[in-house]
């Protein structure tokens, strides 16, 4: 199934909420982590290895998750917020730095290794018609749905990864150098994005491009908090992987297309809805129509379910998910299990 499918872009989205398959993972992690290192095996095969990231973080209370990675020379860690819904990597930069916002690590002293204006990864970030301001250099500004954006330079340096089978490699890749930031609505108090989006720019396919790395990211987001991420297909068996191609038509995101809303696995009739990943969101948002469709339909379900005499009928679900006769409505907190994720705050 590879062939002729080499350039698309798969996302494998492993949402493990069950102990099973946690322990499973787990279990995958370690023996992953147990290779011995040795990078006199460079040789070995890299294409059919993966690099594994343990995530730390949780939806709520957190809001974010985030993997360290180790960048420059020497290395030094940051904590990056995994975003599948952008493509830039970027760094809060001593530049020096315009508008940083408060970071874990001391700021990335960037390389001077700067890429230039017309190279492909920088144009990949631009519209076709931009025009460079100084060809040596790649000013890049991006902006995020909440609102928050970052502005810098582009510019290569070492990343140092470890592969699951042991390899250490220390390829040169380009990122972001951001040294004007401004925070956006949810705030992630870390040291930049980790930008794993489709497009040129991002780590994986700069990795892919390089042949270090089949181009598959994949990530497991524990409902429990943590989970990890890994670049590459050495962690898992395809056969064993329902795989979903993804949307020609929206080439930046991962999406697979239009969905239909289903409420308590039967069809509601919401239909054509646009769907993305994005790790870089911590709920799960839907349009208007959708949304009061749904709140709509969880009312009715509640009310059926909450005792009757319950003090104050069902009103909302976040309101419902205080109250006392929904702690001890069992039903309920099953429903809200469902619901894992979704933004329901207006
Ligand atoms: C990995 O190594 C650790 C420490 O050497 C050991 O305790 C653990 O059982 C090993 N795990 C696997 C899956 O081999
Ligand atoms: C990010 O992850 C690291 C582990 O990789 C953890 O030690 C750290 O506390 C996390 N940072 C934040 C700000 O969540
Ligand atoms: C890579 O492996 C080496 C040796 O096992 C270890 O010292 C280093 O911390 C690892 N780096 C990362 C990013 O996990």
């Amino acid at each position: 199934m590879r062939k002729g499918q080499v350039n698309v872009f798969f996302l494998l989205l492993f949402l493990s909420l069950s102990s099973a398959s946690d322990q499973k993972w787990r279990k995958a992690m370690m023996s992953a982590y147990n290779g011995s290192s040795s990078s006199s095996s460079m040789m070995m095969n890299r294409v059919g290895s993966s690099i594994l990231f343990p995530i730390h973080g949780n939806v709520y209370p957190t809001g974010y998750y985030n993997v360290t990675i180790n960048i420059g020379h020497p290395p030094k860690p940051y904590f990056l917020d995994l975003d599948t819904g952008s493509d830039l990597t970027w760094l809060q930069c001593n530049a020096p730095c315009v508008h940083c916002i408060e970071a874990p690590h001391p700021l990335y002293q960037p390389s001077n290794d700067l890429v230039a204006c017309r190279h492909p990864l920088c144009a990949a970030l631009h519209p076709p018609d931009y025009k460079c301001e100084s060809p040596d250099q790649c000013d890049y500004e991006v902006e995020y749905a909440d609102g928050g954006s970052s502005l810098g330079v582009l510019v290569r340096d070492v990343f140092s990864l470890n592969y699951t089978n042991g390899v250490r490699l220390s390829p040169r890749l380009a990122l972001g150098c951001g040294y004007d930031q401004i925070p956006g609505t949810s705030y992630h108090p870390l040291d930049g994005i980790l930008g794993l989006g489709r497009g040129k720019s991002s780590i994986v396919s700069q990795l892919q491009s390089q042949g270090l790395v089949r181009n598959v990211v994949g990530h497991c987001l524990s409902g429990r908090g943590g989970g990890f991420l890994f670049f590459g297909d050495g962690l898992y068996d395809s056969s064993h992987v329902t795989w979903t191609s993804m949307s020609q038509e929206f080439t930046k995101y991962y999406s697979p297309g239009s969905a239909e809303l289903h409420f308590g696995g039967k069809a509601t009739g919401i239909k054509n809805l646009i769907v993305i990943f994005d790790s870089g969101s911590s709920y799960t948002y839907l349009n208007s129509q959708a949304y009061q469709a749904l709140t709509l339909l969880l009312k009715k379900e509640l009310s059926r379910t909450v005792a009757k005499g319950s003090p104050g009928g069902p009103d909302t679900p976040t309101m419902l998910e205080r109250s006392k006769a929904f702690q001890k409505c069992a039903r309920c907190q099953e429903i809200l299990q469902d619901l894992t994720g979704f933004g329901l705050c207006k």
